[in-house]
């Protein structure tokens, strides 16, 4: 794996940091650190024996952690599907190894399958790693310390071009009711406590450990008028045209927010909210191609409601 890097790689490179800045919105702390450690892994300056990258999210619900890590295995591999991902709340019991790596039948396990199908290049995503069973959890361990892992059938596979992502929830709801207090403290915070709800000996193992930020309202706005474009391409393609301005983004924002969740129902509330749009379009006047977007003041609170019942 120590073969030079070519000029074109490195070239497209280059352009890594801009685009997770452009898809992922608001993590300015995250996005530096974590695009230094890819890169190291992609040029060929880590140690060739562990993962390209070992990366542990931590932060509250829909900040923009599995996203950031589907934005850079998108970029590096250009394909949509080079990332494994794994929930680790379905891995919670003993037996749930067997479903992972395989069991006495010789059957691959869904890790061997996901895998297989990916090839030699990609992430692995594990999910709400506090979850998972110890058993499961020194699996994760061995890809972590060797970038290899034997499937029950005995096969040994090669990680060692793989990014490895673990995501946890642990302390986010400190992040959420932080007041203005200082980064840095928030951030020792959270990494201590991710050090005692984990196994030391897990956390440790982590190369790059990045702490995500709640979302500001302006992010939310950003994220939603990105939404808002990237739903009404599709339909403009299809000939219709679309009014929208401030007002309806700043509308989507508070529409797509959930305390919980995080910017996690936007999409969908977006999605519902421009099609409910041109439904009544089209029925008023079935010859109408330009839909009006354009939130009436007042009605927001209004339609607010109605999308969350
Ligand atoms: N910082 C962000 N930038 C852009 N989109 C975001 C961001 N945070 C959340 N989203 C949107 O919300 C959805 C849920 O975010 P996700 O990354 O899955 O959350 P989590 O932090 O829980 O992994 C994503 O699909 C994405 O569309
Ligand atoms: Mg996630």
């Amino acid at each position: 794996m120590s073969t030079a890097v070519s000029r074109d790689r490195i070239a497209r490179l280059k352009g890594l940091r801009g685009y997770l800045e452009e898809n992922v919105i608001g993590q300015c702390h995250v996005i530096p650190m974590v695009v230094d450690a890819l890169l190291d892994g992609e040029l060929g300056l880590t140690d060739p024996s562990r993962p390209k990258g070992t990366f542990l999210f931590l932060g509250p619900t829909g900040v923009g952690k599995t996203e950031l890590c589907l934005a850079f295995t998108r970029y590096l591999s250009n394909r949509e599907d080079s990332v494994a991902r794994f929930d680790m709340s379905e891995f919670q019991t003993q037996e749930s190894l067997a479903v992972l790596i395989g069991g006495k039948l010789g059957e691959r396990g869904v890790l061997g399958r996901r895998l297989d199908a990916i090839g030699q290049e990609g992430t692995l995503l594990f999910d709400e790693i506090e979850k998972a069973h110890p058993r499961v959890l020194d699996i994760l361990l061995q890809i972590l310390d060797a970038a290899r892992i034997t499937m029950a059938d005995g096969v040994t596979i090669d990680l060692s071009g793989f990014h490895v992502v673990a995501t946890s929830n642990i302390a986010a709801q400190a992040i959420l009711e932080s007041r203005r207090s200082v980064r840095a403290t928030l951030v020792r915070f959270i990494e201590r406590q991710a050090q005692a709800q984990l196994r030391p000996e897990v956390f440790a193992r982590f190369n790059t450990v990045a702490v995500f930020d709640r979302l500001a309202f302006k992010d939310l706005e950003a994220i939603a008028r990105h939404m808002l474009i990237r739903e009404i391409r599709r339909h403009e393609e299809a000939g219709y045209a679309f009014d929208y301005d401030q007002a309806t983004v700043r509308h989507l924002a508070a529409l797509g927010f959930d305390s919980r969740l995080g910017a996690r129902p936007m999409r969908t509330r977006i999605e519902a909210f421009v099609r409910k749009a041109m439904r009544e379009a089209l029925f008023a006047d079935p010859g109408r191609r330009e839909i009006s977007l354009v939130v009436a003041s007042g009605v927001n609170r209004d339609s607010r409601q109605a999308q969350r019942n």
